[in-house]
């Protein structure tokens, strides 16, 4: 790594939606600061500790063991004035009188929205570490704490799987991801889910109701007894689970059960792709700094580190993978008749 700054004190701080896998990333910051003999400090509460001056100086040993939990050791926060001039103005002050050569963010597309404003008053490097489990920020192929999310909510689709086909039951099971349905995919996909609601999809073209009970009514003809289970991104339905749960029940005498997860998808034991992707990008975010780097994300592309305009990675966006939506609606889930299929 070739070396062109002198750089002798860093702040980081986690912002925004907890995901697992901060900690890691937070572990990889101080180690990689320690490492080229660089001083950490970190921010706690997010930009709200910002503002309040709350730090603490961060040493290997105070993130010893901490890669295995989910939450942060340093604590997240929204702080909505921070999206004010005078907010990032004080914060900007609050960082000179503390000498710090640079500031790694890691959160989501809020954070870097923030990190962006406070870089229009603030003359020091600024670094954000993809930190979500939305995994909706462009520029790298996956968000720490996506692997977590997915898998949490694979295993309840699994554990709902049971009880549902035991009974030759209709469930919805709720996930997280209001602006992006990569959990509401990627776990649909792992659970072998019938159906997903999910942004990008309700976008082009809304699900009725009457569509939907007709798709149900399909998969149950094709496949004789047995369970249907839908995965459904938050604020896709209007009232969510419970209230389409009631709608098919009450209206299409479809006994349908509800099921939220909730932030039990931001808790429990990172998964190994979160806490070794925190681990590379947090050293990563350290190493742009040494090279000078300012307003980018640490993201990760094809195996390969890469840094991306701070600006792009919520003005442009990662598509959901096109291969896995037409698999699981034509050849998994298809709703008209398969010719080709003698069975029928
Ligand atoms: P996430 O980073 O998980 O997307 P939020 O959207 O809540 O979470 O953003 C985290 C914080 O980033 C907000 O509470 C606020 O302090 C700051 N922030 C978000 N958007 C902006 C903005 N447009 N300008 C300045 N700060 C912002
Ligand atoms: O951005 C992460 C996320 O978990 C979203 O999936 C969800 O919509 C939101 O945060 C929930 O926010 P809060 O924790 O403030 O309820």
């Amino acid at each position: 790594m070739s070396v062109s700054k002198n750089i002798q004190r860093i702040a980081v701080l986690t912002s925004g939606g907890d995901a697992p896998g901060m900690n890691a990333a937070l572990r990889a910051v101080v180690l990689a600061a320690d490492h080229y003999g660089i001083e950490v400090i970190a921010f706690r509460h997010g930009y709200q500790g910002l503002l309040d001056n709350e730090y603490t100086l961060m040493q290997p040993k105070d993130v010893q063991h901490v890669l295995q939990y989910s939450g942060t050791i340093i604590k997240s926060a929204r702080c909505h004035r921070f999206k004010e001039d005078s907010a990032a103005v004080e914060a900007a002050a609050n960082l000179n009188a503390l000498a710090l050569d640079a500031l790694i963010i890691i959160g989501g597309d809020g954070s870097f929205r923030g990190a962006e404003h406070l870089a229009n008053h603030w003359q020091g490097q600024i670094i954000g570490v993809p930190g979500t489990i939305d995994n909706d920020l462009y520029g790298t192929d996956a968000t720490i704490g996506y692997a977590t999310a997915v898998t949490i909510a694979m295993d309840a689709l699994d554990k709902i799987r049971d009880t549902a086909d035991a009974m030759d039951r209709v469930f919805i099971v709720e996930v997280m991801g209001r602006h992006a349905g990569f959990i509401g995919l990627g776990s649909a996909m792992a659970a072998g889910a019938e159906r997903m609601i999910l942004p990008e999809l309700q976008k082009d073209k809304p699900l009725t109701i009457s569509a939907l009970v007709k798709h149900i009514h399909r998969v149950q003809e094709i496949r004789g007894e047995g369970s249907y289970v839908m995965v459904l991104s938050e604020h896709q339905w209007p009232g969510g689970a419970v209230a389409l749960a009631e709608q098919l029940d009450a209206e299409y005498d479809l006994p349908c059960r509800p099921c939220l997860l909730g932030h039990i998808q931001r808790g429990g034991a990172p998964a190994p792709a979160d806490r070794i992707l925190a681990s590379e990008l947090g050293v990563h975010a350290v190493e742009l700094i040494l090279q000078g780097k300012h307003r980018v994300m640490a993201g990760m592309r094809a195996n390969q580190c890469v840094d991306v305009p701070l600006r792009d990675t919520w003005e442009k966006k990662n598509p959901l993978a096109a291969n896995l939506l037409r698999i699981q609606h034509e050849i998994f889930n298809p709703v008209k008749k398969n010719p080709r299929r003698n069975t029928q």
